[in-house]
């Protein structure tokens, strides 16, 4: 990509500028090692904790952090573990995906890699749940690799640094570009967390922390335009309507009842926990009152399920029924939840389980 950075903006004098502000102002972190500390970093730790910060805050992810060192301090106590000892660990992370994968890609390196995490981005992305933010990341932080972490925060650095005002998700190719041309060959796990930190820390979404404190602050091109409030710029959302409608949650004996969706339309011959039919309205009053399936005793659970369709969001309200006894349906099928992740269920229907379910079973 042809992208001109300003001499101003000398990328090497950046990042020596952004690497010597680290040495003074890096957080502290039970997983990083402190800039002139000398260890080596375990791509152990690193990997663990990069996991446990997948779309979680630093201040959740700590005591989870050390919590799961002390019950596994090492690769091979993680890979020995009972799948449902880690799911328990994890419960109350959230996104419960990430620790099936976490002890799928331990067992994984412990038993094809002897134990050996990969040192590269593309050898990494290959680790289950390891995804291209994470792979640089333990790249950088715990191998050392000249690799470009880019997340929103960082988009967010790059947008008001260089000024641009291309409308995300668009800018995206060019916010990576320029934060990869930032990217210096030298320290490269410290200049990673540097920018990280810089993105949390100082250039913050709303409140700009930056007077006096950012040691780009003089070579900010959004700063001396004062637009760094308004960047990055985001493609305004159309407002999407909202249905809404009640699924039907039937459990017998660690079986779940599900149905067959018509074939065309919507998630056309996917199966389904039912539904009611989802019609749009403005809020729940206008909602009427659905024909329930079964006749029995069922129980309106609290909270509710929300996903995005393309034309549409959908709120889902669960109720449920437990059954002492099986009964004959008239559609649809009992499956057991040890079969559900086969099952290929759409996300919104995972959505329920995990709504009803969380902690006991992950999907
Ligand atoms: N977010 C994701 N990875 C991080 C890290 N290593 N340090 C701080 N915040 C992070």
């Amino acid at each position: 990509m042809d992208i001109n950075i300003p001499s101003h903006q000398d990328p090497a004098e950046l990042a020596d500028d952004l690497l010597d502000w680290y040495d003074v102002n890096a957080r502290t972190l039970p997983w990083r090692i402190p800039p002139g500390d000398g260890r080596v970093p375990d791509p152990y730790h690193i990997w663990l904790s990069e996991i446990m910060l997948q779309q979680t805050t630093v201040v959740t992810v700590i005591p989870y952090y050390e919590k799961f060192l002390k019950l596994w301090p090492t690769l091979a106590d993680l890979a020995g573990a009972e799948l449902d000892q880690v799911l328990t660990a994890w419960a109350g992370l959230g996104y419960y995906a990430r620790a099936r994968n976490l002890h799928k890609c331990a067992q994984y390196v412990l038993s094809e890699l002897d134990g050996t995490f990969p040192g590269t981005e593309a050898d990494l992305l290959k680790l289950p749940g390891v995804g291209p933010y994470t792979a640089a990341a333990i790249a950088a932080i715990a191998f050392g690799r000249q690799a470009t972490v880019v997340d929103g925060n960082i988009e967010r650095v790059m947008a008001r640094m260089f000024n641009v005002t291309t409308l995300l998700p668009g800018a995206k190719p060019e916010l990576k570009e320029l934060a990869h041309r930032m990217t210096p060959a030298h320290r490269a796990g410290d200049y990673a967390q540097a920018v990280m930190d810089l993105g949390s820390d100082i250039c913050g979404p709303k409140i700009l922390k930056c007077t006096g404190r950012c040691p780009w602050e003089d070579r900010c091109q959004a700063r001396a335009t004062g637009t760094a409030e308004h960047l990055p710029k985001r493609k305004s959302k159309a407002a999407k309507p909202t249905r809404r409608g009640y699924a039907f949650w039937a459990e017998f004996n660690d079986h779940l009842w599900l149905c067959r969706r018509p074939e065309k339309g919507l998630l056309g011959g996917m199966m389904e926990v039912p539904s009611s039919d989802w019609l749009e309205s403005q809020d729940w009053g206008a909602v009427p009152m659905p024909q329930i399936p079964i006749i029995a005793n069922w129980t309106e659970t609290p909270g509710m399920v929300r996903h995005t369709f393309t034309h549409f969001n959908l709120e889902l309200k669960v109720i449920r029924l437990e059954l002492l006894d099986m009964i004959e349906l008239q559609e649809g099928d009992w499956f057991p939840f040890s079969r559900m992740e086969d099952l290929a269920l759409p996300t919104v229907m995972m959505k329920i389980i995990h709504h009803l379910r969380q902690p006991v079973l992950d999907l």
